[in-house]
């Protein structure tokens, strides 16, 4: 992460896309590559520091700027270009409008709180996997004396964002080259891994002594809060089963929310919490605010029966995509079935770098 907002980021060596595999070394993407006609308004990448003013230097960042948005049409939806395949969920538009209505949904869920994590003047913070850049816009609002980063596969995000905050393309699965963060958030990067013990290590190892991860995730399967008088609805939980069959034969587990807080414990974090919010998946409570939340998460749900699985099905397991809508079709009626008080548990695990 070496952006020119950032003073004590660490310079780029060689700004070669194609050599890349350095979390952190990776150029924060220019202004030029929306000049590929892209429609995502990428000017809030700042230039690197490291790119002079040179012709060649200028022709590695146009082959990034437009490797970057060459973005796979597959299906009706698009995908991410910038190491193409590794991540399976859209990042058209459609997907872009859920990830900003889920964060509606955290806000609820968590009454309001950004971070549940007792942090206190955070300087440097990292959001891994930023997606729109929702929740990072949020946080650097909420906390202007720090400086934000926020970092994607996709450049999807907003130009128009607060001056503590810059946004970068890379790959969270390379190795990080960062100066220590105080705070660290990862918030739905279930499906998205390949080895979690190695990314919360290399979170650990960028943290400030008594700095703080936080994920935020939730569990894959949907319960039925109802199931012994109405059952569990089939088609949904057909849905569910083939996601985690497909995240685990491409060795992206969805497994995430139950397994974070072991892991943390495993590496050497103190202090780990972990808080569990029933969230209901559709407008069932009688109670008015879970009710509220509930209108909210299901349209999510909705949402995510395409974005949640299209690949997963077609590339992974071999579906159809005709044979995927009339599934995701009959998942949304299920979802819609007033009979089935359906609902999703949420985990937030915090854990804190020793002292030592
Ligand atoms: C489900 S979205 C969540 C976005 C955001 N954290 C939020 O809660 O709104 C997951 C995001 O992780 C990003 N992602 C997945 N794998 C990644 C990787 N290896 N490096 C960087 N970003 C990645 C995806 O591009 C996507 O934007």
């Amino acid at each position: 992460m070496s952006g020119s907002n950032d003073p004590t980021a660490v310079p780029v060596a060689s700004p070669d896309p194609q050599h890349e595999e350095t979390l952190g070394q990776t150029a924060p993407i220019d202004a030029g590559l929306a000049d590929d006609g892209a429609s995502d308004d990428t000017s809030n990448l700042d230039g690197d520091s490291a790119f002079g003013d040179d012709g060649s230097e200028r022709d590695s960042k146009t082959s990034l700027s437009s490797g970057i948005t060459k973005y796979r049409e597959e299906n009706g939806r698009r995908y991410h270009a910038y190491r193409d395949g590794k991540y399976l969920l859209p990042n058209d538009d459609a997907e872009q409008d859920r990830l900003d209505l889920h964060h509606h949904v955290f806000n609820l869920a968590l009454d309001g709180k950004l971070v549940m994590a007792p942090i206190k003047n955070p300087q440097r913070v990292l959001d891994v996997g930023t997606g729109t850049g929702i929740w990072a816009i949020d946080f650097a609002d909420q906390y202007p004396e720090s400086h934000v980063i926020g970092c994607d596969l996709s450049p999807i995000q907003p130009g128009w964002i607060p001056p503590n905050l810059e946004f970068e393309v890379d790959d969270i699965e390379d190795t990080w080259r960062h100066n220590p963060f105080s705070y660290i958030h990862m918030r739905s990067l279930g499906g998205s891994i390949k080895d979690w013990p190695n990314l919360l290590s290399q979170a650990y190892n960028h943290l400030n002594p008594n700095g703080w991860l936080e994920i935020v995730e939730f569990e894959v399967l949907i319960r039925v809060q109802n199931e012994q008088d109405v059952g569990f609805p089939p088609m949904i939980k057909k849905w569910q089963e083939g996601l985690h069959d497909a995240g685990e034969r491409i060795g992206r587990s969805f497994e995430v929310a139950t397994q974070a807080k072991k892991w943390l414990q495993e590496i050497g974090f103190e202090d780990v919490t972990e808080e569990v919010v029933k969230v209901p998946d559709s407008p069932w409570p009688r109670d008015r605010r879970q009710k509220e939340i509930g209108v909210y998460q299901q349209q999510n749900m909705l949402d995510a029966s395409s974005s949640y699985g299209q690949a997963h099905f077609t590339r992974v397991l071999g579906w159809s995509k005709d044979e995927y809508d009339i599934m995701s079709a009959t998942v949304r009626k299920e979802l819609k079935d007033k009979r089935y008080h359906v609902y999703s548990n949420l985990h937030v695990i915090c854990g804190r770098r020793p002292e030592n």
